[in-house]
């Protein structure tokens, strides 16, 4: 148990991702398998706290899994389809994730209590948010219906995800183009707060000299741990002053001290007053930043969802049922 979840375990959100909810995404719906699947957001739970407590490292790779799902198609768990013959090139070869196994072993539990009744849409959906509570501490209400797509494609990845180089104006626009606002945007990067990354996101900013946003202490460390000609696959974590595996507000006070990987984090506080004010309002104020990032998940939840006959409900998540 991280010491965030220790301080607020038991927070409950509910009524701010209500509010969200009806604008957002109105065709979802809370306790939307209470009557086809009553234990299903149990069974998930269960399952995703077994997978964190053994590797605490994995909230954060659900987290950023149902971020890539919802902008790339929707959250239809088109991240989720594996390379066959009928589909080659599906989203997962553009960008190297993690969690893709322990997702399946959810989808496993699941289907073990109600088969063929819960789509992987949703389990993600349910486990990021788990992820919240188990590694943060809070909790929310994730509404369900999300139905599974059958499509993937990696040439839909560079126009939906944004790049670690961007600029606050095009960070804004990439979340705009989606339906999040700014706000949604600066509370949502707070999951930078948990989590690894690799060298070779950073050295853009150490070489040929350090970036002049970032901290020189921070930097000259990281150019020792990120040699120029070095490997870019050393792995380093997203927040080196508190515990790695716990999301929290601390990602503002990074940022507020340039210590953070991503231009698209630094940026926050060097290129607008605004996402600057946003910065430092989460920085002070945990319990409101956990507020807007429960809101924010809902909303991401809500993007460009299948619902109804649309899609259907896959019995593997990495396969779609005709096997594509
Ligand atoms: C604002 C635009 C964003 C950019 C440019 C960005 C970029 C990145 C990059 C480059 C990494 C490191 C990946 C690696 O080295 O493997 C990363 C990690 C991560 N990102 Fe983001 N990200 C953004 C927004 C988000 C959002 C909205 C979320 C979720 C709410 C998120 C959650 C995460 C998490 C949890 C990790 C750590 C993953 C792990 O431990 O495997 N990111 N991000
Ligand atoms: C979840 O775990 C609890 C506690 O171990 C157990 O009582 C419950 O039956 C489990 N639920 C499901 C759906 O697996
Ligand atoms: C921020 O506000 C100050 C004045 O308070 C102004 O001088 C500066 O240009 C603004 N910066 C940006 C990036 O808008």
């Amino acid at each position: 148990m991280t010491m965030a979840a220790s301080a607020c375990q038991g927070l409950l959100l509910g009524a701010l991702a209500a509010a969200v909810l009806s604008t957002a995404s109105a065709t979802l719906q809370y306790d939307f398998y209470s009557s086809s699947c009553p234990q299903a957001e149990e069974a998930v739970r269960n399952a995703t706290m077994k997978i964190v407590s053994d590797n605490p490292t994995m909230g954060a790779a659900f987290v950023r899994l149902f971020f890539h799902d919802c902008f790339v198609k929707g959250c239809d768990a088109s991240i989720l389809l594996d390379q066959s013959n009928s589909n080659p090139q599906p989203e997962k070869l553009a960008i190297p994730l993690r969690g893709y196994d322990a997702v399946n072993t959810i989808k496993a539990a699941v289907e073990a209590v109600c088969p063929g009744v819960v789509s992987c849409a949703d389990i993600l959906a349910y486990a990021a948010r788990d992820s919240a509570m188990i590694s943060g501490g809070f909790t929310f209400a994730m509404p369900g219906g999300r139905r599974d797509g059958i499509g993937s494609d990696l040439n839909d990845i560079p126009a939906s995800i944004p790049s670690p180089s961007m600029q606050v104006q095009d960070l804004i626009s990439s979340f705009g183009a989606k339906g999040l606002s700014a706000s949604d945007l600066v509370a949502l990067s707070g999951a930078h707060s948990f989590g690894q990354t690799h060298c070779s996101f950073v050295t853009p900013r150490l070489y040929p000299s350090l970036d002049k946003t970032m901290d020189k202490a921070f930097g000259e460390a990281l150019q020792k741990e990120c040699p120029r000609r070095g490997p870019g696959g050393t792995v380093l974590n997203n927040n080196v002053v508190t515990d790695p595996n716990a999301l929290s507000n601390q990602y503002y006070k990074n940022v507020i001290a340039r210590q953070v990987m991503f231009t698209s984090d630094q940026t926050l506080t060097t290129s607008s007053n605004a996402t600057a004010r946003m910065v430092q309002d989460n920085a002070d104020d945990p319990v409101g930043w956990m507020a807007r990032f429960a809101g924010a998940m809902v909303k991401m939840g809500g993007i460009e969802v299948l619902t109804g006959t649309q899609g259907e409900i896959r019995k593997v998540c990495g396969a779609t049922n005709s096997g594509s």
